[in-house]
């Protein structure tokens, strides 16, 4: 068997961050997105990973490599343009070729794994099986209609869903997946959608087994997502202290990373401080990913993930629920008149108090 993670799209719900990143490389509990799904597809017993790539090809590339430092041998997969998960199929077939694989979206996290559905998809071998899960919003995802344990109807992002079970990212395929993305057309935004080419296995009698979870799951499109998939993954952490700590009151879980300091400061866990990093009369608050090298200086940070390399000097306020990107320098201005001096990149977001 094999997998298929797919990594392209614009992530535009994330910008700026996007702009100069992709999205499956955003760091949750300072891990990028997408390991979570290469660990995950490793625990299930597979090694043979091919990843399609967009735009971003490169950083993914450098992120992950030929893959064998998670022990696995990835093959990218080249896609001109986001035109949908189902042409991201078309495209691998060369590399899929007759094998049963699993597709695995780059930016969904899924807290348990999917060691056991892979089993059970090799165990009963339907030609798909698919990962349902219930969420509060279910127009924002496709849909299914299950009539017990048959699927009556997918569709995607139906302005009025008939049920509240949401298509997970993750889905099982044997070869006859390609029949269908070669005979469905495109949707109306354009993209062949694998929920089409799903539901075209059904009409044409082959079997899809749906199975709904009941773990935690997260497509991390948008902010409120990250900040969210943060919390949860932070509270799977063993507290560990590899950096040095004085004056300081540590509670809770927390990491504090090799070559990291802690002074004077106060760290309510969960939260992860990152290689290298300098909190110093600082407070950080719980669900807080502190990247490596970041600088904490005189601030308050609190359920917010910091990327590599920012700093955050003197601010007279609490930092809540932000995301901010790699080097940024937020401090208080030394100049006169008395202003706030600003360079933001496009589509950033500044909430003053
Ligand atoms: C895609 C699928 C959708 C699925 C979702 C899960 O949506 O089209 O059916 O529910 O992933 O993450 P997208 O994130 O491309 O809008």
């Amino acid at each position: 068997m094999k997998a298929l993670i797919l990594s392209g799209g614009k992530g535009t719900r994330l910008r700026p961050i996007t702009h100069t990143s992709a999205k499956q490389l955003v760091p949750i509990a300072n891990k990028p997105i997408i390991f979570y799904g290469i660990e995950a597809i490793r625990a299930s017993g597979i090694t043979d990973v091919g990843i399609v790539v967009g735009d971003t090809e490169a950083e993914i590339r450098a992120a992950v490599g030929d893959g064998s430092a998670f022990g696995i041998r990835v093959t990218y997969i080249r896609q001109d343009a986001p035109r949908g998960l189902a042409h991201a199929v078309k495209v691998s077939q060369g590399f899929l070729g007759e094998d049963t694989f699993v597709m695995y979206l780059g930016d969904n996290l899924i807290l348990d794994g999917i060691t056991p559905l892979v089993e059970e998809f090799r165990r009963d071998r339907p030609n798909s099986q698919i990962l349902l899960a219930r969420v509060p919003h279910p127009e924002e995802f496709g849909v299914a209609e299950l009539d017990g344990d048959r699927i009556k109807r997918l569709v995607e992002k139906p302005k009025e869903p008939k049920s509240d079970l949401a298509l997970v990212g993750v889905y099982m395929f044997d070869a006859t997946v390609f029949q269908a993305v070669k005979a469905i057309k495109p949707s109306a935004r354009g993209e062949l959608e694998i929920t089409d080419a799903i539901q075209w296995l059904i009409d044409k009698g082959h079997t899809v087994r749906p199975h709904v979870i009941d773990g935690w799951w997260k497509d991390t499109g948008k902010l409120e997502d990250m900040l969210e998939a943060n919390r949860i993954i932070l509270d799977t952490l063993v507290p560990r202290t590899d950096g040095t700590i004085e004056r300081s009151d540590i509670t809770g879980k927390v990491v504090i990373e090799a070559g990291a300091r802690v002074v004077a400061s106060s760290v309510r866990g969960p939260a992860i401080i990152g290689k290298g990093a300098q909190i110093e009369n600082a407070y950080v608050g719980p669900f807080t990913s502190i990247g490596d090298g970041v600088i904490v200086r005189g601030s308050e940070v609190e359920h917010s993930i910091i990327l590599e390399g920012a700093s955050i000097s003197d601010i007279g306020g609490r930092i809540e629920s932000s995301l901010v990107g790699r080097n940024v320098s937020i401090y208080r201005s030394q100049h006169k008149p008395r202003s706030f001096n600003f360079m933001l990149g496009d589509r950033s977001e500044v909430g003053l108090i």
